[in-house]
């Protein structure tokens, strides 16, 4: 029996759908989208019908969607191009739960070597004199903590924002514990004060609604694999007026936003999946949300003290980062038999790798050390769901006999 997967956080399937809309642009139609050509304009069709379908999933113009090669040049893209137009002595704000696509971003740009961490206090990162390589590099940054569930405020951003702001980074659903940030409440703080926002939304579209008006955002960040579309493709929203300095050189494809011979066939499927999403939102949330339900009710009534991360209320519909208090995360993943989900911390003979967004969700490291992150997905049927939970109690109760009901 194939094992069932509880992963979908880290990517997804391709839908059926999705892998339908790509086959003729494998099979026959090769043009580049650059040509005048009939070969070349089939091919431009099917990117731009695709960059309607982005946009018209996000609320946008169609001329505010740049394709990428994924969530990580999305992100790499928009802090990157707000941060070198402003040049050196630029701060930027973030937060301690974003994903290394932002916080990495954020780190170069800083030349902060450790990570910024921010425990409880807020962490000022200053550029260290004399050592960039290019203006882009002189930046300040600051990463704001979370309280025990993930969770950044408007209030925080607004008083870290200064005279040198030219970004806030806040993602809109955390890939780990699911919850969801404030972003309209963060991005009204920020205009207040003139400064535009970026949001990762790679884990939240196809999962909640997500629309660049509604959220208030000037820049938006999404990812084709985490949406039952291919690996290596994704997009970013650039709100008409907003100016990025360019992070490909070259021709001028992509209205002169990325240089690159569009990849069409990964376009065409990423156009696909968000007209899937923009359809049947509603019912997949719905699902997710009962199978992850249904996961987390029988795990409770095997561990009645069962501690879930993440926000109570606001929280993606299909994410459970569960925590087995004893328990090491990779042990009781290696021993399921049958069940493909993540770990929250790796355990080495030396020494415990912990997530940072565990780590500034200040999770005690007992709990840390054995959490275990389980991800839903519009396939899951409740057979799986029931099979994984028994096989996740098994387990657990067999390492840590305490942890169970008696
Ligand atoms: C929140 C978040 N942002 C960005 C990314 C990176 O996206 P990609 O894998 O398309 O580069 C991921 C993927 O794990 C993610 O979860």
């Amino acid at each position: 029996m194939t094992p069932v997967y509880l992963d979908y956080n880290a990517t997804t399937p391709i839908d059926p759908a999705v892998a339908e809309a790509m086959l003729p642009f494998i099979h026959q139609h090769f043009g580049n989208p650059s040509s005048g050509h009939e070969y070349g304009q089939r091919a431009r069709q099917a990117v731009e019908e695709a960059r309607h379908e982005v946009a018209a999933l996000l609320g946008c113009h169609d001329d505010e969607i740049v394709f990428t090669s994924g969530g990580t040049e999305a992100n790499n893209y928009a802090i990157k191009g707000i941060a070198g137009l402003a040049g050196p002595g630029a701060h930027i704000i973030t937060s301690a739960v974003e994903h290394p696509a932002v916080i990495e971003v954020c780190r170069f740009l800083s030349g902060s070597a450790p990570p910024p961490k921010a425990l409880g206090q807020v962490t000022e990162v200053e550029p260290e004199g004399g050592e960039f390589h290019t203006k882009t590099r002189g930046c300040s940054l600051t990463c704001l903590p979370v309280d025990e569930h993930g969770m950044v405020t408007a209030r925080q951003v607004a008083d870290a924002i200064t005279g040198n702001t030219v970004l806030v980074t806040i993602m809109h659903a955390n890939n780990e514990v699911g919850t969801i940030e404030p972003i309209r409440e963060i991005a009204d703080a920020a205009h207040a004060r003139g400064i535009p926002v970026h949001t990762d939304c790679a884990q939240s579209v196809g999962k909640i609604p997500v629309n660049v008006d509604d959220l208030g955002v000037d820049l938006l960040s999404i990812a084709g694999h985490k949406l039952y579309s291919p690996k290596g493709v994704g997009a970013l929203y650039v709100r008409r007026g907003v100016a990025l300095e360019k992070l490909m050189h070259g021709a001028g494809h992509e209205n002169n936003w990325r240089a690159g011979t569009e990849n069409v066939i990964l376009i065409a499927g990423l156009g696909q999946a968000c007209r899937l999403i923009r359809d049947n939102l509603a019912s997949y949330e719905e699902h997710m949300k009962r199978m992850r339900d249904r996961l987390e009710t029988a795990l409770r009534d095997a561990f009645p003290g069962l501690h879930v991360n993440g926000h109570p209320r606001n929280r993606l519909p299909n994410t459970s980062s569960v925590s087995f208090p004893g328990a090491e995360a990779n042990h009781v993943l290696d021993q399921l038999d049958g069940v493909a989900a993540s770990a929250g911390a790796a355990c080495h003979s030396d020494r415990v790798e912990l997530s940072s967004v565990l780590e500034a969700m200040r999770v005690p490291l007992e709990y840390a050390k054995g959490t275990i992150r389980l991800s839903v997905g519009r396939y899951t049927t409740p057979d799986e769901i029931d099979r994984a939970a028994a096989e996740i109690v098994r387990i657990v109760t067999s390492q840590i006999p305490s942890l169970a009901a008696s």
